[in-house]
C-alpha cells in the first residue's frame, strides 16, 4: 500500500469532514470512521499512522457521554483527543492550527506526505482486487460523474469481472446513453448491458402530471428495470455503488442526525443479497472529478453539471408527452452548445431549459402559429441551498433564442428566468 492515512473517529463533532480536508489539504490520507469502529475492522485499515478522536456537540447522545473503547486509546500509534477528556481543542482555525496538525500529523505520526491520485488509485486497485477475489461485481451506470467513476475504478481492478448495466429511461440529455456506450464498451472495454427502456418509463409517465408521482414512478421503475437485469445474471456477489463521502453525511453517522436519506445509501431489495462495493465512499466531490480524471475519463463526463435523478422529466412540466419532451432535450443540447461556444460551459454551475405545459401565438411562415415556449435557466450555487442568475450577455441571449426557435419544432418563444432562489427553487417542479 502506498499511502498513510489518518483515522479520524466520529465522536460526535460537525467539523470531521473539515478536519479531513485540512489534512489532506497537507498531503496525507485520512478517513473518517465511526468512533466504536471494531477491533478487527481497525486492524484491516492499512498504513494508519495516528488516529485523531474527535468530539464535540453531538457527543452526549440522550442524555450521556459517548467515548470510544480502550483498545483505541491502546492501539500502537499515536492517539490525540480533541475537545474532550481535558484534552486542549486545536486552535480554532488560522496557522496555529494547521501547526499543530502538521505538528502532530508530521511530528508525532511521523506520516508521510504521499497523498495523491496515483497511490490512491493504486491502493483502491489492490484492495478491491483483495476484497472481489475472482467474484462478480454489478454497477448501475447512469453516466453520471460518480457512478462513471466507480465504473472506470472497478474496471482497472477487476475488468470484465464488473458488469455495468446503463438504463435508458428516455428522460437522459441529447447524446448520453451514445456517451456512456462509446466510453465505457468501446474505449475501456468494459462489460456494458445497455437497457432501452424509454418505452416503458413513458408508458408508465403518461398522463401522471404530478411532479412528486412522476419523481415516484421514475425512482421506482428504475428499481425494477435494474433488478429485472440483475435476476438475468449469474454469480454476481457485489454491488458497486458510487456511494461518495458527501451523501454518506447527508445520510447522518451514529452521532449526528441525518440530513436527508440519499438514494446511493441502502436502496435494492433485501433478496438480491449482494455485498457492497463502495471505492468513493471517502471522497469528496472535487477529489472524486481528480480520480475520473487520472482514470483518463473524458472531461465531459469529470467536470459535467449535475444533473437531477429524474432527468429531463422534472423539465417537461406537468404530464410529458414524447414531443415536448424532445423539445427540452433539443433545446437543452443547443443551451449546452452556445455554453461550451461562449466558454460558459465550466463556469455557471448548472444551466438548462424547461418547456411548460402551455401553448401560446406566435407567427411561423406568415401564418398564426400556436407553440411552446421555452424557458431558459442558468444559476450558480454554493451548496444548491440558494442560488443567483448567471448575467448572461444579451447577444448570446438573443443568438440560443434564434437558435431555438429556428430548430426546434413547436417553439415559438423563448424566456429567460431572472428568479434566485429563493423565491425560485432552480429546477421547475
Ligand atoms: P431545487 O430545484 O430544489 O434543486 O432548487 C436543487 C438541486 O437539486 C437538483 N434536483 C434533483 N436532483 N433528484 C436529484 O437527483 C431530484 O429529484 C432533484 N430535484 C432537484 C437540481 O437539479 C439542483 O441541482
Amino acid at each position: 500500500m502506498k499511502q498513510d492515512m489518518i483515522l479520524i473517529l466520529d465522536l460526535g463533532s460537525d467539523e470531521n469532514p473539515r478536519l479531513a480536508r485540512e489534512i489532506r489539504a497537507l498531503g496525507v490520507y485520512t478517513e473518517i470512521h465511526p468512533h466504536d469502529i471494531s477491533q478487527a475492522e481497525l486492524a484491516a485499515l492499512p498504513n494508519v499512522r495516528g488516529i485523531i478522536l474527535n468530539g464535540g456537540v453531538n457527543r452526549v447522545v440522550d442524555g450521556a457521554a459517548i467515548d470510544s473503547p480502550q483498545y483505541i486509546y491502546d492501539a500502537p500509534v499515536p492517539v490525540l483527543c480533541l475537545d474532550h477528556k481535558g484534552a486542549a481543542p486545536l486552535p480554532a482555525a488560522g496557522e496555529a492550527r494547521t501547526a499543530a496538525l502538521k505538528d502532530f500529523v508530521f511530528g508525532r505520526c511521523q506520516a508521510e506526505a504521499n497523498w495523491n491520485m496515483e497511490n490512491f488509485i493504486a491502493d483502491q486497485v489492490e484492495l478491491l482486487r483483495r476484497q472481489i477475489g475472482d467474484k462478480k461485481v454489478l454497477l448501475a451506470l447512469s453516466g453520471g460523474v460518480d457512478s462513471s467513476v466507480v465504473a472506470a475504478l472497478l474496471i482497472k481492478a477487476v475488468g470484465r469481472q464488473l458488469t455495468c448495466v446503463h438504463v435508458n429511461h428516455g428522460l437522459l440529455r441529447k447524446g448520453e446513453p451514445e456517451q456512456v456506450i462509446e466510453v465505457f464498451r468501446h474505449q475501456m472495454n468494459a462489460n456494458l448491458i445497455y437497457v432501452d427502456a424509454v418505452d416503458r418509463f413513458l408508458d408508465k409517465l403518461a398522463g401522471v402530471a404530478e411532479p412528486e408521482q412522476k419523481r415516484k414512478i421514475i425512482g421506482a421503475e428504475f428499481i425494477r428495470v435494474f433488478e429485472e437485469e440483475a435476476r438475468k445474471l449469474d454469480g454476481i456477489s457485489f454491488l458497486g455503488q458510487g456511494t461518495i463521502y458527501p451523501d454518506i453525511i447527508e445520510s447522518g453517522t451514529k452521532t449526528v442526525k441525518a440530513v436527508k436519506s440519499h438514494h446511493n445509501v441502502g436502496g435494492l431489495p433485501e433478496d438480491l443479497d449482494f455485498e457492497l462495493v463502495e471505492p468513493l465512499k471517502m471522497l469528496f466531490k472535487d477529489e472524486v472529478r481528480a480520480c475520473g480524471k487520472a482514470l483518463g475519463l473524458p472531461d465531459s463526463m469529470v467536470y459535467r453539471q449535475p444533473f437531477p435523478g429524474p432527468g429531463l422529466g422534472v423539465r417537461c412540466l406537468g404530464a410529458i408527452t414524447r414531443d415536448r419532451l424532445e423539445a427540452v432535450r433539443a433545446s437543452d443540447a443547443i443551451l449546452r452548445e452556445e455554453f461550451q461556444n461562449a466558454g460558459l460551459a465550466g463556469k455557471v454551475w448548472q444551466y438548462f431549459t424547461i418547456v411548460p405545459d402551455l401553448k401560446s401565438v406566435g407567427v411561423r411562415d406568415g401564418k398564426r402559429a400556436v407553440e411552446w415556449p421555452v424557458i431558459l435557466r442558468a444559476v450558480n450555487t454554493v451548496d444548491a441551498m440558494t442560488a443567483t442568475v448567471e448575467d448572461l450577455p444579451f447577444a448570446l441571449l438573443q443568438k440560443i433564442t434564434a437558435r431555438i426557435t429556428a430548430e426546434v419544432p413547436g417553439v415559438n418563444r423563448v424566456l429567460y428566468d431572472l428568479t434566485p432562489k429563493p423565491t425560485g427553487t432552480i429546477e421547475w417542479e
